[in-house]
């Protein structure tokens, strides 16, 4: 059986309104969970998203002998007792990248740590040299079999400098995290700045790390004790993704539209391309209001690292620049093989070509039709809905459990709030299941 989202839609008519909560990110939440490894007592952490990947997240620990506690919706309680395993489970962590994250708290902790080769694989073949590299910079040694690796630091991990070729997200988190526990001092060079690294720095801070500098690209470390999380609840931060997909769904189709519940500072990027585009923003402390303009002008994208555009709204935004009057660019740096869901956009009906793996060229403004979709990723997922919620006529998108169930919460009960004609179907499996992500 596969879950399907049936959407009827608005042909154009700018006629969404209403307001949309945003919940906790899922790429800091992830984060959280794994931290707790770095714990000697109970760690509350709140406003975590029910969504697959979280749930993946927290199996992976219960796995391995952590005690999870979901005391309310979005509330858990998590504690490492003694006799915690060093192995991540390869079912469940060979289909989650995300998982890569708890290698660098479980070395750390315990001098061990063993895991498949992580994720999937449809935007790019995504390494672990940086991992690698940096497990052997802190005294680790590496042994890699097929597509198992072990790493070990029998004395324990030594603080070291990190230069990472690359500002990979997961990598600065999981060596921050291994920092903590390391003896001496790490820095990280060519840190990747994402606010969700900033966030977890500072929740560890508050439970006695020592870390400074997240957010920049040099981060120091100073190792130390266990952590403790004692009075420090932790609430998760507000998923800039998620903020930044509704945000173009309503530059799109909204007679006005509240996302409540964000932090629009995370979104700068985005919010200047889209006034590049004509759309009229009002922003404040923690919501953006939006509202669709009726001519949508052609802008150029180019994906980056933050405080750029980030690659995970390229699909939500592409979707837009056909709705766009005239020419656009969309180059994707970041991923390999993350604009090829544009060839189901353009079997509805948009003018679409690809110049090359990373750039595409959009002609606009074109009428989308409603089509039957594979969903091929989380965030081309949310794309799909978008263009069915503007197209003419029915779409059916497949796939809706293995993708975008992994990252958004009941995001059809919010889509109908604001005048969605959605409805989620169970259907004996038409398409073969898509490799999922991180
Ligand atoms: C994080 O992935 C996010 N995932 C991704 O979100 C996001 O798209 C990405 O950062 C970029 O913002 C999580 O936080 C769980 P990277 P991550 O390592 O850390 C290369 C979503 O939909 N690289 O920053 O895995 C890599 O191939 C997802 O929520 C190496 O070369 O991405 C890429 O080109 C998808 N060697 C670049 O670095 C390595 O060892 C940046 O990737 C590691 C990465």
């Amino acid at each position: 059986m596969s879950n399907t989202f049936i959407i009827k839609g608005l042909d154009g008519e700018r006629k969404l309104h209403g307001t949309v909560k945003i919940t906790g990110a899922k790429n800091a939440a992830l984060k959280a969970i794994a931290s707790t490894v770095l714990f000697r007592d109970t760690v509350t952490l709140t406003n975590i998203p029910e969504i697959n990947d979280t749930l993946r997240m927290f199996e992976l620990l219960k796995d391995m002998g952590a005690d999870v506690v979901n005391e309310k919706k979005g509330t858990y309680a998590v504690s490492i007792s003694d006799g915690f395993a060093t192995e991540l489970s390869p079912g469940i962590a060979k289909r989650m990248r995300a998982s890569i994250v708890l290698t660098g708290p479980v070395l750390a902790r315990y001098g061990r740590v063993s895991f498949p080769h992580p994720g999937g694989c449809l935007i790019g073949a995504r390494p672990l040299d940086l991992f690698v590299g940096g497990f052997e910079e802190m005294g680790a040694r590496v042994l890699i079999k097929d597509d198992s690796y072990v790493v070990e630091a029998k004395n324990g991990l030594t603080g070291a400098e990190i230069f990472l070729k690359m500002q990979s997200v997961t990598a600065t988190e999981t060596f921050m995290m291994a920092g903590v526990l390391a003896k001496g001092t790490t820095t990280i060079k060519n840190a990747a700045m994402e606010p969700e690294i900033a966030d977890l720095a500072e929740f560890l801070n508050k439970c006695g790390a020592k870390i400074s500098g997240a957010g920049t690209p040099t981060i120091t470390i100073k190792g130390g004790k266990l952590l403790t999380g004692k009075g420090h609840p932790h609430k998760t931060m507000p998923d800039r993704i998620e903020a930044g997909s509704f945000l173009i769904l309503g530059a799109l189709a909204a007679r006005e539209l509240h996302i409540t519940n964000c932090n629009p500072a995370h979104l700068e990027s985005l919010i200047q391309t889209l006034e590049s585009a004509g759309v009229g923003i009002e922003t404040k402390k923690t919501e953006i209001i939006v509202r669709a303009p009726a001519h949508l002008k052609s802008v150029d994208i180019k994906t980056h690292e933050y405080p750029g555009f980030p690659t995970d709204l390229q699909a939500p935004m592409t979707v837009l620049l056909t709705q766009a009057e005239g020419e656009s660019t969309v180059f994707e740096t970041i991923f390999e093989g993350r604009l090829n869901y544009t060839e189901s956009l353009v079997a509805m009906g948009a003018n679409i070509t690809m110049m090359d793996p990373h750039r595409v060229l959009v002609r606009g403004k074109s009428e989308l039709k409603g089509r039957k979709l594979e969903s091929p990723d989380l965030r081309a997922g949310l794309a799909f809905v978008i263009a069915a919620v503007i197209a003419k006529g029915e779409s059916v998108i497949h796939n809706v459990d293995t993708t975008i169930d992994r990252g958004y919460e009941d995001v059809e009960s919010r889509l109908r709030a604001i005048g969605v004609d959605i409805e989620r179907a169970q259907k004996v499996a038409e398409v073969t299941p898509a490799l999922t992500l991180e």
